[in-house]
C-alpha cells in the first residue's frame, strides 16, 4: 500500500513546463485519494499543453504503478488566478512569471469585521440537525461564485465540520507570513476546523476556545477581496450560533427546514433568535421538500407546506424547495465533490436562481 508521502517523494522529478519547477514543489498535486489499491489524483496545469498533458499522465501513471498501484487516476484542472498569486506569493523569485500574474495580494489590511468591511455575511441556520443546512450553505456558495461573486464560507460547525468532506477538498490551508490563507474549490474559499484537526479527532474544546476559534477564522485568515461570506451554524441555538450573532451583528440569515409541521416549528425558534438579535432573515429555503420520479410526479414524501408556513411567521420569503436526491457526481471526475450539485442539474439551477434572488436583494 502506497502511503502519501511515498506519492509525493515519487512525483518530485516530474517538472512543471512554466515555472520548471517540480509539480510536488510547487504543490499541484492535490485531492489524492486511495481506494484499495487504487489511486486518484488532480494535477494543476498552467496551460492546455496536450503534450505536458500526456507526459505527466504517463509519467504518474508509471511511476504509481511500480509503487504499487493498481490503477491510476489522474484529473487536470486549470489553475485559478488565486492560485498564481499563492505561488507568486510563495515563490518570487521563480524563474519565468507567468503572463497573466496578477498583484501579489497583501496581508491582511481589510479585516472583513472591520468597520470599513462590503462583506455581505450570510448564516445559514437551522432549529436542529441533520436538515441540510451544510449542503445548503456549500451549494449557494458555489451558486454565487457561478453568478460571477467571490465567496468565502467559514464553516462555524466548529464540533461537526462538515464542509471540507463535503466539498471534495483534499488540501490544507496554507501559512503565509502567518497568515492563513483558505483553501479554495469550485472558486469558493473555505476555512473550516477540519483542516486543523489531525485525523479526524473530536474536538473537545469548551466555549471560550469555540467563540476564540471563531474569531480567528475572522482575524488570521486572509480573506483577499470577497463579497459575500457563507456561515455555516451549528445546529440550534446555542453558544457558537449566539457569538456568531454577536461577532457579526450585521449578518443576515438564511433558515433551513424541511416542510415537515414539527421540523418548521422547531425552525421557528432559530428564526426568533435571528429576529431577537435583529439580523435581518433573507429567506427560507425548504429541503427534501420532495421526491420527482422520472415522469415528473412529485411525492411529497415529508409531508407539506412547512417552508411556507415558516415563512409566513418569520415574515420572510420562501426562498427555494429543493428536492430529495443526491448529487450525480462521480469519484473520478475533475473537481469531485460528494456535496455539490452540478450548475446544469435540475437541484443546480434551483441553487442559482436562489443566488440570483439574494445577489438581487441585497445589491438593489
Ligand atoms: N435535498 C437533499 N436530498 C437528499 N439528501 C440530502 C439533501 N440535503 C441534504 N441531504 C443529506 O442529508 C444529510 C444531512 O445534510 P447536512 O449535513 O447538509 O445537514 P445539516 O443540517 O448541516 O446537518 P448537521 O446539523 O449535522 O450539521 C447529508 O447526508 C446530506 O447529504
Ligand atoms: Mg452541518
Amino acid at each position: 500500500m502506497i502511503t502519501k508521502d511515498q506519492l509525493f517523494e515519487a512525483l518530485k522529478p516530474l517538472i512543471e513546463p512554466q515555472y520548471n519547477k517540480s509539480v510536488v514543489e510547487l504543490n499541484l498535486i492535490r485531492d489524492v485519494l486511495f481506494n484499495g489499491e487504487n489511486v486518484s489524483l488532480s494535477l494543476i496545469i498552467t496551460s492546455e499543453d496536450e503534450a505536458f498533458k500526456e507526459k505527466a499522465k504517463s509519467y504518474i501513471s508509471q511511476t504509481l504503478e511500480k509503487l504499487g498501484a493498481a490503477q491510476v487516476h489522474v484529473r487536470f484542472r486549470l489553475m485559478t488566478d488565486y492560485e498564481r498569486n499563492q505561488i507568486g506569493n510563495n515563490d518570487a523569485a521563480s524563474a519565468e512569471q507567468p503572463k497573466s500574474t496578477q498583484p501579489v495580494q497583501p496581508p491582511i489590511d481589510q479585516p472583513i469585521l472591520g468597520e470599513k468591511s462590503t462583506v455581505e455575511f450570510i448564516a445559514i441556520a437551522s432549529g436542529k440537525g441533520g436538515v441540510g443546512k451544510s449542503t445548503v450553505t456549500v451549494n449557494l456558495a458555489v451558486a454565487l461564485a457561478r453568478q460571477g461573486k467571490k465567496v468565502g464560507i467559514i464553516d462555524a460547525d466548529i464540533y461537526g465540520f462538515s464542509i471540507p468532506d463535503m466539498m471534495g477538498i483534499e488540501e490544507q490551508p496554507k501559512l503565509v507570513d502567518n497568515v492563513i490563507i483558505p483553501v479554495e474549490k469550485f472558486g469558493v474559499k473555505v476555512i473550516s476546523m477540519g483542516f486543523f484537526v489531525q485525523d479526524n479527532a473530536p474536538v473537545v474544546w469548551r466555549g471560550p476556545m469555540l467563540g476564540k476559534m471563531l474569531r480567528n477564522f475572522f482575524n488570521e485568515v486572509n480573506w483577499g477581496d470577497v463579497e459575500y461570506i457563507l456561515l455555516d451554524l451549528p445546529p440550534g441555538t446555542g453558544d457558537v450560533a449566539l457569538d456568531v450573532h454577536q461577532l457579526i451583528p450585521q449578518s443576515k440569515e438564511v433558515i433551513v427546514t424541511t416542510p415537515h409541521a414539527t421540523a418548521a416549528f422547531v425552525a421557528a425558534r432559530a428564526g426568533a433568535m435571528a429576529i431577537q438579535t435583529n439580523h435581518e432573515i433573507l429567506g427560507i429555503v425548504e429541503n427534501m421538500s420532495y421526491y420527482e420520479s422520472k415522469d415528473g410526479t412529485k411525492d411529497y414524501v415529508f409531508g407539506k407546506g412547512g417552508g411556507a408556513k415558516l415563512a409566513e411567521d418569520l415574515h420572510s420569503e420562501l426562498l427555494a424547495q429543493i428536492p430529495l436526491g443526491a448529487p450525480d457526481n462521480h469519484i473520478s471526475e475533475i473537481d469531485y465533490s460528494p456535496s455539490v450539485y452540478k450548475q446544469d442539474s435540475n437541484t443546480g439551477q434551483l441553487y442559482l436562481e436562489m443566488a440570483a434572488a439574494i445577489i438581487n436583494k441585497l445589491e438593489k
